[in-house]
C-alpha cells in the first residue's frame, strides 16, 4: 500500500524540499539526499522555515512532529531500504542518467519505484540508465509543492503498469493530490504549453516592447492569472526554465522553444530568480 512506501528524495531545493515536507506531513517517513554538507544544511533550513509557517497558518499542528519523520543526508547508501525514491536534482540530462545509474544498484527493494520529478527530461533516457526501466516513472510535481495539488504521472514506453499504479497510490491516495497521465514527451503536458508562454513573455521584455510590470499586469488583471509569467519565471528559477527550453528546443526544434538571449545571459550572470534573490524581480530573501 502507498501509505507504508518508505520514502527517498533525492535533492532538497526548492522542489525537493516540498516534496519531502507533503511526504512528511501525509506521514511518511523520508530521507532526503543532498549532495554536500552545505546543500543539506540549506536544505534542513528550507524545510525547517516551510514548517514553520505551515504551523504558523495553522495547516498543521506540530512542525517538530512532523520534522522529525524527516532524514536529511550526503549519503545515498542510506536510501538502500526505500520502497520508492523521487530524485528531484538540478535538470541535466548527464547528471540525473548517472544517478539513476546509481540508485539501480543502491535501491535493494526489488519491486522499488524509481520516480523522477523532472520537468522535461525523457523518462525513457532515466529508465535506460537502470536495470529495471519497467519501474521508472516520472512523477511531476508543481511549485510550491505543498500549495499545488496537481502531479503529471509519465509512464515511459517501457515503465509497468504496476508501477503506474504505485505511483498514482502514492500521489494520491497518500499524499492528495490529482492526477494526470502524460506521455513521455518533452514537457509534458504543462510546461509544453506553460514554458513557451513565459518565453514568450522573456522576448516581448527584451525588445523593449512592454515593461516586465505592464506584462505580469496584463496577465493577472487581464486574462485573471495569479501572477504575471515574469514573476513565474522568477519562481520556478531561470535556470529550470532555460533547461526546460532546451529540452523542448531539443526534441520539437520549434523556434517557440528556443531559449531568449536576455534568458541565457541571466543564467549566467546566475540570477535564477527568487532562489537567489534577484531574476525579473529582486527579492528580500532569497
Ligand atoms: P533547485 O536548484 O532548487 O534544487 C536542486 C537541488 O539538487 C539543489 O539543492 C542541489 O544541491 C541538489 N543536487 C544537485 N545534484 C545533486 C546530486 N547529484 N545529488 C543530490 N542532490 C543534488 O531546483 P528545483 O527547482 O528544486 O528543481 C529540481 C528538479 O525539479 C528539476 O528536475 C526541475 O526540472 C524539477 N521541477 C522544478 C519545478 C520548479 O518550478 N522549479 C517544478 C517541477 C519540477
Amino acid at each position: 500500500m502507498a501509505a507504508m512506501e518508505r520514502v527517498g528524495v533525492v535533492g532538497c531545493g526548492q522542489m525537493g524540499a516540498g516534496i519531502a515536507e507533503v511526504c512528511a506531513r501525509a506521514g511518511l517517513d523520508v530521507v532526503v539526499v543532498e549532495s554536500n554538507p552545505a546543500a543539506a544544511e540549506a536544505g534542513r533550513r528550507r524545510l525547517e522555515t516551510s514548517l514553520a509557517r505551515a504551523e504558523k497558518k495553522g495547516k498543521i499542528p506540530d512542525a517538530a512532529e512532523v520534522l522529525n519523520r524527516i532524514r536529511v543526508t550526503e549519503s545515498l547508501d542510506e536510501l538502500a531500504d526505500r520502497t520508492l525514491v523521487v530524485e528531484a536534482i538540478v535538470e541535466d540530462e548527464a547528471v540525473k542518467t548517472d544517478l539513476f545509474r546509481q540508485l539501480d544498484k543502491i535501491v535493494t527493494a526489488p519491486d522499488a519505484v524509481l520516480a523522477s520529478n523532472t520537468s522535461s527530461i525523457p523518462i525513457m533516457k532515466l529508465g535506460t540508465a537502470t536495470e529495471r526501466p519497467a519501474q521508472v516513472v516520472g512523477v511531476h510535481f508543481f511549485n510550491p509543492v505543498p500549495v499545488l495539488p496537481l502531479v503529471e504521472l509519465v509512464p515511459s514506453l517501457l515503465t509497468a503498469p504496476t508501477t503506474v499504479d504505485r505511483a498514482r497510490a502514492f500521489a494520491q491516495d497518500a499524499l492528495g493530490k490529482q492526477a494526470i497521465l502524460c506521455q513521455d514527451r518533452a514537457g509534458f503536458v504543462v510546461n509544453a504549453l506553460l514554458i513557451p508562454f513565459i518565453l514568450a513573455a522573456i522576448r516581448m521584455f527584451e525588445s523593449g516592447f512592454a515593461t516586465r510590470e505592464a506584462i505580469d499586469e496584463g496577465l493577472v488583471r487581464g486574462a485573471a492569472h495569479p501572477q504575471g509569467p515574469l514573476a513565474l519565471a522568477d519562481l520556478i528559477g531561470l535556470d529550470t526554465t532555460k533547461a526546460v527550453a532546451e529540452s523542448l528546443y531539443e526534441e520539437f526544434k520549434e523556434p517557440l522553444y528556443a531559449p531568449p538571449p536576455l534568458l541565457a545571459r541571466m543564467v549566467d550572470a546566475g540570477l535564477l530568480g527568487r532562489k537567489t534573490g534577484r531574476g525579473f524581480y529582486t527579492y528580500d530573501r532569497p
